[in-house]
């Protein structure tokens, strides 16, 4: 009886799977198409870092302005009001989110130190200058300050050092000598001496292959490095943990990082590079690129060219995203900063992880027009609630994907955080279809079946199974974003259909899940975001 039921059943499902896999139209001009995401539990393909989320700082001044925009107000490492709640509640609700401090500027920083002759001034604005600007110095003051608030807040910090000191730049951009250590050795003293923990040191930003503006060859660039593990291991001498170094913070060029990790295999820990792969903010077509599936597609290069690299080579350094913005030149107001960028930022978060990318930094934490928090009100932007809601929900065990329906759904999958269950990460780019889908493990299930006969009992018997393992509990967790008044430009973000904002106390809103009957298939509507939180999935990868 029991099992003649459990046949039924299982017959009906195969009816409702091999005839609602068409397009239909309901109620106007709304379609609504069927598609699988397809996840292979048997074991995981990659693995992230447990605090894979990790956002900047800059040193850009008030008057960094760009296409006669200047979009970073008081956002500088040197100005940013540490006081406010809201930046200390954002940081605080990762517990501990990463933060980079770095950017541009930081190669031509100087740091105040009681031996030095020069006055401790701000950077000043000088158009003749290579970067835009003077050199600037950051008072010891203002470091005891930072860092105060950091270990107040939670935060991991990891510090960009100043890669041109001492090197004499041409004009064609091109640097000859030795990267001068003395100046970071003394900050490095100093911060070690005053207690404060930095989880990693950072050498360099944007002079790896051709730069931007000035280079430094792999070669010297690998010596420097060298150098700095050398500081570090003497400094830290004794300590247990000790800080990573990291380098070299620049754009991928698959010679420049096949050399520079070649030279680096006994002293680099995290290679890092930067992603800007939808060129600059002035770009008319950002939406359009970022609506794009193939153009996302084009994103996953540099992470498979990385990894293929720290594959074949003696290394054990992993690879991070050091810096993503997405659109260089500061961004883009009402696309980088507005709930669109969700899109290309998840869809990032996801790629990057998919090729065993360990951490992810976004610029910005706070900043330009691609800030995780309002330059100006510090209020969450769409990009934060989504960052905070990957934190807890994606575990790192990274699973292989694959979703047949539509080309406008990204899917990925992770194994839980909360769980022994797993995440599934769907990104809908289609304004005008909602997706209905169901999660399939055939490819898991499919090595078994291969070994027994093809016969419709087999077959039943697999799906039963597999519909048991997917939804033996009960019940499921559904995290729905959405844009306001369906405005994908709007900077306000709806989770299962409340305002996400923070309230009179500058206080993180919870992030509520839906709680939704296993059996029914996932909703995913038009220009929406669903994280689903699956428990008791019982996959290998993920026990
Ligand atoms: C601007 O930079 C150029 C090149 O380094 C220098 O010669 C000039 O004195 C600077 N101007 C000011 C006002 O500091
Ligand atoms: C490095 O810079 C310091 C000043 O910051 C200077 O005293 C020292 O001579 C420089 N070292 C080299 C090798 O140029
Ligand atoms: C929906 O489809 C209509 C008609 O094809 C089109 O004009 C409109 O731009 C689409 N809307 C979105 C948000 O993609
Ligand atoms: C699932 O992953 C396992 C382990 O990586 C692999 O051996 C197997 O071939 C995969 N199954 C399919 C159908 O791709
Ligand atoms: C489903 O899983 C959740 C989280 O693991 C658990 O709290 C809940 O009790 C489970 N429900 C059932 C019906 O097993
Ligand atoms: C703000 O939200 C927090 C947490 O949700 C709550 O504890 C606090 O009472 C709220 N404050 C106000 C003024 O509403």
């Amino acid at each position: 009886m029991v099992s003649f039921l459990k046949l039924l059943l299982v017959r009906l499902w195969l009816f409702w799977v091999s005839h609602c896999s068409i397009s239909v139209v309901v109620g106007g001009a709304e379609n609504v198409v069927d598609g699988t995401v397809f996840i292979n539990g048997t074991a995981s393909i990659a693995r992230t870092d447990d605090n894979f989320i990790c956002a900047t700082l800059d040193w850009w001044p008030p008057d960094k302005c760009d296409y006669g925009t200047c979009s970073w107000g008081r956002a500088s490492l040197l100005n940013l009001d540490l006081s406010n709640p809201i930046l200390l509640n954002a940081i605080k609700a990762f517990s501990p989110l990463k933060i980079r401090l770095g950017g541009t500027l930081e190669d031509i920083v100087i740091y105040e130190s009681k031996d030095g002759h020069q006055p401790c001034k701000p950077f000043v604005k000088n158009t003749s200058e290579m970067l835009g600007f003077s050199k600037g110095c950051l008072p010891m003051s203002r470091w005891d300050e930072l860092n105060n608030f950091f270990r107040k807040a939670g935060a991991a910090v990891i510090f960009g050092l100043n890669a041109l000191s001492g090197r004499t730049i041409s004009s064609d951009g091109s640097t000859v000598g030795a990267w001068n250590s003395s100046n970071a050795e003394s900050l490095i003293r100093y911060t070690v001496n005053k207690g404060y923990t930095i989880y990693g040191w950072e050498l360099g930003n944007e002079l790896s292959g051709n730069g931007v503006g000035i280079r430094v060859g792999a070669d010297r660039y690998a010596a420097d490095t060298n150098a700095l593990q050398n500081i570090v291991q003497d400094i830290y001498k004794g300590f247990e943990v000790k800080p990573l170094v990291i380098a070299p913070g620049g754009f991928f060029d698959a010679n420049w990082y096949k050399e520079f990790i070649a030279k680096t295999s006994n002293s680099l820990q995290v290679v890092t590079q930067h992603i800007y792969n939808l060129g600059p903010g002035v770009d008319q077509h950002l939406i359009d690129k970022i609506l794009n599936p193939s153009y996302l597609d084009t994103g996953t290069q540099p992470f498979i060219s990385l990894q293929g690299i720290l594959k074949s080579s003696a290394t054990s350094a992993v690879a991070w995203v050091g810096e993503a913005g997405g659109a260089y030149n500061s961004g883009r107001n009402l696309v980088t900063n507005a709930f669109v960028f969700s899109f290309w930022y998840l869809d990032q978060l996801g790629m990057a992880s998919t090729y065993n990318t360990k951490t992810y930094c976004r610029q910005t934490l706070i900043g330009g027009n691609y800030g995780l928090l309002d330059t100006t009100t510090f209020a969450p932007n769409p990009d934060y609630y989504s960052a905070l809601l990957w934190h807890r929900l994606m575990g790192s065990n990274v699973l292989s994907t694959s979703f047949s329906g539509t080309t406008k759904i990204r899917a990925y999958a992770h194994c839980s955080r909360k769980s022994k269950g797993i995440t599934l990460l769907l990104i809908n780019l289609d304004g005008n279809t909602t997706v209905r889908i169901r999660i399939s493990t055939e490819t898991a299930a499919g090595n078994e079946v291969l070994t027994v006969q093809q016969t419709q009992r087999t077959k039943f018997a697999r799906m039963s199974r597999d519909s048991k393992t997917i939804y033996g509990n009960n019940t499921r967790e559904e995290y729905h974003l959405k844009a306001k008044d369906g405005n994908i430009q709007s900077q306000t973000m709806l989770l299962n259909r409340k305002i996400l904002a923070v309230n009179s106390s500058g206080e993180i809103p919870p992030l509520e899940p839906l709680i939704v009957k296993g059996t029914d298939p996932i909703t995913v509507a038009p220009s929406s975001i669903v994280f689903v939180d699956i428990p008791g999935t019982n996959f290998p990868a993920c026990m």
